[in-house]
């Protein structure tokens, strides 16, 4: 296992900034992502992260999250998380930790954004708390890191 979290971002998050900030707030994609690096550095994770408007970038990004063996996937699949069976099926193929995130409360909104074809695959949804929801996506791997590391050294 290595000490990388995938963090993979869904179609429109790079007009973060600009895109209906009463919604998603004034903080640019690359600035989401840099508060999430160092967050994760400070913990000793690295990050990978891949930003696509295509699906299939994303199915990719899974599969290479897979491949590397990484720790962790951390996924705002933005639209896609309404609708895609694609990214569904690559997630329930990976065998780390994974959280869905959103920076808005998608069950607060429209009727098409309270359904997540991801909710049923991943550990946990972290959706509502805006930027924070990123650091609390974060506190959430580690959280389930540490109770994994700690089980496998109790004594049986
Ligand atoms: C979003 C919520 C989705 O409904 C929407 O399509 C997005 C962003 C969020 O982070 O709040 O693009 O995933």
């Amino acid at each position: 296992m290595s000490n990388v979290v995938y963090l993979i971002s869904g179609p429109n998050l790079d007009e973060l900034g600009t895109r209906e900030p009463a919604i998603y707030g004034a903080t640019t994609l690359q600035q989401h992502v840099e508060r999430f690096r160092e967050g994760a550095r400070r913990v000793g994770l690295g990050v990978t992260h891949v930003q696509s408007n295509f699906e299939g970038d994303l199915v990719e990004a899974i599969h290479q999250a897979r491949l590397d063996d990484a720790l962790a996937i951390v996924i705002n699949a933005a639209s896609l998380t309404h609708y895609s069976w694609s990214l569904r099926d690559a997630l329930a193929n990976f065998g780390g930790i994974k959280i869905e995130v959103h920076l808005s409360n998608p069950l607060a909104r429209e009727d098409f954004r309270h359904v997540s074809t991801l909710a049923a695959v991943v550990d946990g949804s972290i959706a509502g708390f805006r930027e924070l929801s990123y650091d609390l996506a974060l506190a959430a791997v580690v959280a389930r890191r540490d109770a994994s590391a700690s089980s496998a050294t109790d004594p049986a």
